[in-house]
């Protein structure tokens, strides 16, 4: 059954929030990370917590409600143990109870959760698979729903959204596994009308996981390889010149359009290649981020109705980041959207608000009352 009414969660107590974090993607410790600022910041007069980790294999853990166990430093990568208390998500629209389950013990009911803020970066968290499944017992959840986080995910159909949209993108080629397990030499060959230098991506992964610049074509083969490591789908992109410019975009509230950020500045010292995993996680003095960053106004407002474009394309909602390359003769660009970006109080995501006039645990409680507001079921 659907309605047009709008349903809002009504709690009679604090509301309950699931912060669920860590998983399976390549990204376990970056979402560690966000969790730790987010256990640090989110307004524990207002909500009541249940950190909930997701192990590398996949098992979903009770964890400690320690922000400092979960912090990224050069020295340590943080990540979720699997435990012998596993928890259980509600699997129908009647259960409303969360449930630990621990061998030779009576399952223990953990109550009902109002919100799920699903913390998770690339496959399996951010890419509708964990949206799909709280879909199914009509549980809210912070961010976009399942076909905009399957579409953001993936680099290939992104571009088909926006180019459909007539959001400008950068030319590309896509090597399908398929393609590359039959005919290896017409997958190449099939990249020959791009311009180098190249980038070769796997088609859903994220913090430049996978990511080659490849600057001539006895490189290429090697990288599709390395890309493949992360997903048997790539993505050979033509290298954009130009400068990287991010916006952050936040869902309205009723039927309000999209808020759009003062627009933010990434720019890489030459020792990377490009903005690569170690700058973006490691080596922090290697990259200046700015924000706003210092564009002539038409190019900001053309960032920021892009970034909002692209986040209607797709049917986003919550949170989004738009990143755009300025390019040397003028142009925007889009490069991706995220539809679960970086979140920890020094991400980019989250900055680019500060600037805005919107704090960290203030955007927190938008993003979680903007997802208490929404009605389940189709939208
Ligand atoms: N087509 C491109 N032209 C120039 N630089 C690129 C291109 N694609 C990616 N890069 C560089 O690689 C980084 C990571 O690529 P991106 O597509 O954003 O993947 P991820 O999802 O891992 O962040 C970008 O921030 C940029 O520095
Ligand atoms: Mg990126």
């Amino acid at each position: 059954m659907t309605t047009d009414q709008p349903q809002p969660a009504q709690p009679s107590r604090r509301p309950r929030v699931a912060i669920v974090f860590g998983g399976r993607s390549s990204e376990h410790a970056v979402s560690c990370a966000t969790a730790a600022g987010v256990l640090r910041a989110i307004d524990r007069s207002k909500y009541d917590i249940v950190p909930i980790g997701i192990s590398r294999d996949g098992q979903w853990v009770l964890t400690e409600d320690d922000p400092s166990r979960f912090e990224l430093t050069a020295g340590r990568t943080p990540e979720v143990e699997s435990s012998a208390a596993h928890v259980v998500l509600p699997l129908s629209t009647r259960e409303t109870s969360l449930t630990v389950l621990e061998a030779g013990q009576p399952p223990q009911e953990l109550g009902q959760v109002d919100v799920v803020f699903p913390l998770l970066h690339g496959p399996f968290g951010e890419d509708g698979t964990l949206q799909g499944f709280l879909e199914m017992s009509d549980v809210r959840y912070v961010g976009s729903g399942v076909l905009a986080s399957a579409a953001g995910m993936d680099k290939h159909y992104m571009k088909v959204v926006f180019a459909g949209h007539g959001i400008p993108v950068g030319p590309y080629a896509v090597i399908t596994d398929r393609a590359w397990r039959s005919d290896r030499a017409a997958a190449l060959a099939s990249c020959e009308g791009l311009r180098y230098p190249l980038f070769v991506k796997p088609a859903r992964a994220g913090s430049s996981m996978g990511i080659t610049k490849v600057e001539s074509p006895t490189e290429l083969e090697a990288a599709v390889e390395t890309a493949r490591e992360h997903d048997p789908k790539v993505l050979v992109e033509e290298g954009i010149a130009g400068r990287e410019i991010e916006c952050a975009v936040l869902e309205g509230h009723g039927t309000d359009a999209p808020r759009t950020s003062q627009v933010g500045e990434i720019a890489v010292h030459d020792n990377h290649a490009f903005y690569d995993f170690e700058a973006k996680y490691l080596a922090e003095a290697d990259v200046d981020l700015s924000c706003p960053a210092d564009v002539p106004p038409e190019i900001s407002d053309e960032v920021r109705r892009l970034a909002a474009a692209a986040f209607e394309s797709l049917g986003c909602e919550g949170l989004a980041r738009v990143d755009c390359f300025y390019t040397e003769d003028g142009r925007v660009l889009v490069n991706e959207i995220n539809t679960m970006p970086g979140f920890t109080p020094t991400s980019m995501y989250p900055r680019m608000w500060a600037a805005t006039g919107l704090t960290y645990p203030e955007l927190i409680d938008e993003l979680l009352e903007l997802a208490l507001e929404r009605r389940t079921g189709l939208r």
